[in-house]
């Protein structure tokens, strides 16, 4: 048994915060922004749409796409470093609102690698016999970020995706997982208040421990380091090779970091989906958003091998190598 992607789904909200905005928020120019990360614009969250708003969203295009009724889920995983609330799991909430009466329901916590974390997860239940997992990416990382603070604000956008994995007995699916953490580097990107280690007081919110810090230029080359790395693992555990990779569709964070990864690996950029442009670093949403539009494209066909790679906070980084 072999659990295969059947539908995938994305949402976005509605407004969009340009470069040119941020100009008049903090000292950056739009130039600055797009050279040193291919971003443009972002979508961000109304006040009061949370994440669970956005995943919903997501979530019932993936399920109409695959052509499977909520009611027939046996799992809903919600990767989220921005979920709703700390209890209940975002995950809940969802297969509330979806009335998915039946399906199991957790959060993933993986950052940026979530997604490719709960693919895993979905995988490993579909080979159980679990027969329909949602596994959802949903971030509002607008709710973490400190907009006084040009190092991050700039990179940062609030959206969704969603896949629905089926099982099958055809020879295509998810061929791999490949699931990597290093915790000796967890200062590189933190949020360091508002958790059990650091509750939320007057004196935490003051010093702004509540947002997102990040050490951006380490991070990036530990994430070149290891993107390649992976993917060079996932496609040797499958005797495959880099000119066999048909689509490449990376954690939308930084396009230098993606075409630095590319020119390692030798991969032509037509290969990759580059989509930072229009979303910014959505966090676990970011691979789930440009997997959808890839599909939707028509650039993923039947019988593609595609490969998801995905770095981020904990230290976490995460291939997945799927036959479409
Ligand atoms: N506008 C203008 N100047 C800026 C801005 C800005 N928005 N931000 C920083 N600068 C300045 C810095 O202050 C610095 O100035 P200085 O030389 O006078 O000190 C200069 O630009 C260069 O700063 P660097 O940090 O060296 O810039 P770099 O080329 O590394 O780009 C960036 C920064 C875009 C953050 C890059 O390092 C990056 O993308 N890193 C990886 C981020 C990432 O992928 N994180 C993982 C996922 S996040 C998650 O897991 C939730």
């Amino acid at each position: 048994m072999r659990a295969r992607i059947t539908g995938t789904g994305s949402y976005a909200p509605e407004r969009v915060l340009t470069n040119a905005d941020l100009e008049r928020m903090v000292e950056t120019s739009d130039e600055w922004i797009v050279e040193r990360t291919g971003i443009r614009e972002r979508h961000l969250a109304a006040p009061g749409e949370a994440c669970s708003d956005l995943g919903t969203k997501a979530a019932a295009r993936a399920l109409e796409a695959a052509g499977v009724a909520a009611s027939d889920l046996d799992m809903i995983l919600v990767a989220t470093c921005t979920g709703d609330a700390p209890l209940p799991s975002t995950a809940c909430l969802i297969q509330h609102r979806l009335g998915a009466t039946k399906a199991a329901a957790c959060d993933i916590g993986a950052a940026c690698c979530g997604f490719v974390y709960a693919l895993a997860v979905g995988d490993a239940y579909v080979k159980t016999g679990f027969r329909h997992v949602l596994v959802i990416g949903s971030e509002v990382m607008s709710t973490i970020t400190n907009w006084k603070d040009r190092n991050t604000c700039v990179l940062f956008g609030d959206g969704a995706g969603a896949a629905v994995l089926s099982a099958t007995t055809e020879d295509r699916g998810i061929l791999s997982s490949h699931l990597h953490s290093d915790g000796s580097l967890w200062n590189l990107i933190c949020v360091p208040g508002g958790g059990s280690r650091m509750p939320p007081t007057d004196k935490m919110l003051a010093d702004e421990l509540q947002y997102i810090k990040m050490k951006g230029n380490e991070t990036f080359k530990v994430a070149v380091k290891t993107l390649e790395e992976s993917a060079r693992e996932a496609l040797k555990a499958n005797g495959l090779t880099v000119g066999d990779l048909d689509v490449y569709v990376p954690h939308q964070a930084n396009a230098r970091i993606i075409k630095a990864v590319a020119t390692r690996l030798e991969l032509p950029m037509e290969k990759v989906v580059l989509n930072m442009d229009r979303y910014g670093n959505t966090s676990a949403a970011s691979i789930p958003i440009a997997l959808d539009e890839a599909v939707r494209a028509g650039r993923i066909k039947k019988g593609h091998v595609v490969m998801m790679a995905a770095f981020g906070s904990g230290l976490t980084w995460a291939t997945s190598l799927v036959r479409w």
